[in-house]
């Protein structure tokens, strides 16, 4: 798949909006992988982050988005693969930020804190703003 291609992952609790996310994602005329979870049978988070990280490292996909009861879990768990910078939005405020001035290459979104509405609004801001570069290239490098 190209480097254009969004991977998305959750755990159980963030497996509905997932589900959301990828149908939003195809209407706004991205490629989607998903990988899973495919119900709402209880998972672990870190395992999901792994597979998108994964997805990434090997480039399968170029970017990505994580979903799990507040985000902040699977977030935490992809943030410890370097190549990852997963950032937890609650609105377009932060989704815009995360890409404008952090570079962030996975969105995380928490299924039991935001709703279906703010999910997509965040969604097609994230992956339609670019990073502003400039003063906030050498922060990001610092990071890897
Ligand atoms: C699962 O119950 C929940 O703990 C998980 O989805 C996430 O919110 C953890 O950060």
């Amino acid at each position: 798949m190209p480097p254009d291609t969004i991977a998305i992952a959750a755990d159980h609790a963030g497996f509905e909006m997932k589900n959301l996310v990828r149908d939003e994602l195809a209407r706004l005329g991205h490629t989607v992988l998903d990988l899973g979870t495919d119900s709402s049978e209880s998972v672990d988070y870190p395992d999901f982050a792994d597979r998108l990280a994964v997805a990434l490292a090997d480039g399968r996909a170029g970017r990505g988005v994580l979903v799990c009861g507040t985000g902040i879990g699977i977030a935490m768990a992809a943030n410890r693969h370097r190549h990852v910078r997963a950032a937890v939005c609650h609105n377009t405020s932060d989704a815009k930020l995360a890409r404008l001035h952090n570079d962030a290459n996975v969105l995380a979104l928490g299924a039991r804190v935001i709703g279906p509405e703010v999910a997509k609004d965040c969604v097609a801001t994230f992956f339609a703003t670019a990073f502003e570069g400039g003063r906030h290239a050498k922060r990001v490098a610092k990071m890897s």
